[in-house]
């Protein structure tokens, strides 16, 4: 997250700090209010000392979002096995795994969405889910026909954890996804130019499949410091 010059699908919000204040106040996710939740905290005296400790004054709307995203900067996903192969000169790759890399690097336009590091070049685009969409995506924000449906290229770290997939959870599998983009993505007016359609065979695809999986990280996923901080 530290990496993202904007948060959120839509790309609205530039700091992690404002994005807090998001789930806790949108109906369908917690529908609360960020006073009462301080207050909450207030009760607890655990609680309390820390925010003490660290911000000199008692959890309030501030420690609350410098808290929750200070927390979040430190979710760094760096050790995949991609990443050692990538960063680290270790010779840990596959040969199916190896062509999946190629496929995704070189034979398909993937990167050029999917680009960096991060796998993704931060920006709103339009892949083609659907020719009417119920979600605005960047619209929303904007108020412009040419941001209609637009949503934020998400990173693919960890992909393989995080099905289903798309801004609205439609696609369920990695097989799903591949199917999509083979087609070459519905007729959208804002549809990005470099979707087009193409063919693997069951081999490519399962090489697809297997270079995907490099990006999991093991040791990231299974951090105590991220699960039970405390
Ligand atoms: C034109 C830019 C673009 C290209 C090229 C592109 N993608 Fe995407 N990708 C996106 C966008 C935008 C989304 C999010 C769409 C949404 O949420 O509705 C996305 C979503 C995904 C997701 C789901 C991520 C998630 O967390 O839900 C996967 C997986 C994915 N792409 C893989 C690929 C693969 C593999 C290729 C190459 C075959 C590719 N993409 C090519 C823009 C692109």
């Amino acid at each position: 997250m530290v990496y993202n010059p904007t948060v959120l699908f839509d790309g609205h919000l530039t700091t992690l700090e404002m994005q807090v204040l998001v789930p806790i106040e949108e109906h369908v996710e917690m529908d609360f209010n960020i006073v009462e939740v301080a207050k909450r905290l207030n009760n607890n005296s655990t609680y309390v000392q820390m925010s003490l400790k660290a911000y000199e004054r008692v959890p309030d709307a501030f420690v609350i979002t410098r808290a929750i995203a200070a927390f979040e900067r430190t979710f760094i996903s760096g050790n995949s096995k991609y990443d050692q192969a990538e960063y680290q000169g270790k010779k840990v790759l596959s040969r199916s795994e190896k062509r999946g890399k190629k496929l995704f690097f070189e034979k398909l336009y993937c990167t050029q969405c999917h680009s960096g590091f991060n796998f993704t070049n931060y920006k709103t685009l339009n892949n083609g889910l659907y020719e009417v969409y119920a979600d605005s995506g960047r619209m929303r924000v904007t108020k412009l026909e040419k941001d209609r449906a637009m949503f934020k290229v998400p990173t693919l770290r960890n992909i393989m954890l995080s099905a289903p997939y798309m801004h609205d959870g439609s696609l369920a599998s990695i097989d799903e996804v591949i199917d999509h983009y083979e087609s070459g993505g519905k007729n959208h007016k804002n549809k990005s130019e470099i979707l087009q359609p193409f063919k693997l065979t069951p081999k490519q695809r399962k090489d697809l499949i297997a270079f995907l999986h490099t990006l999991t990280d093991l040791d990231f996923i299974s951090n105590k410091r991220y699960s039970s901080p405390f």
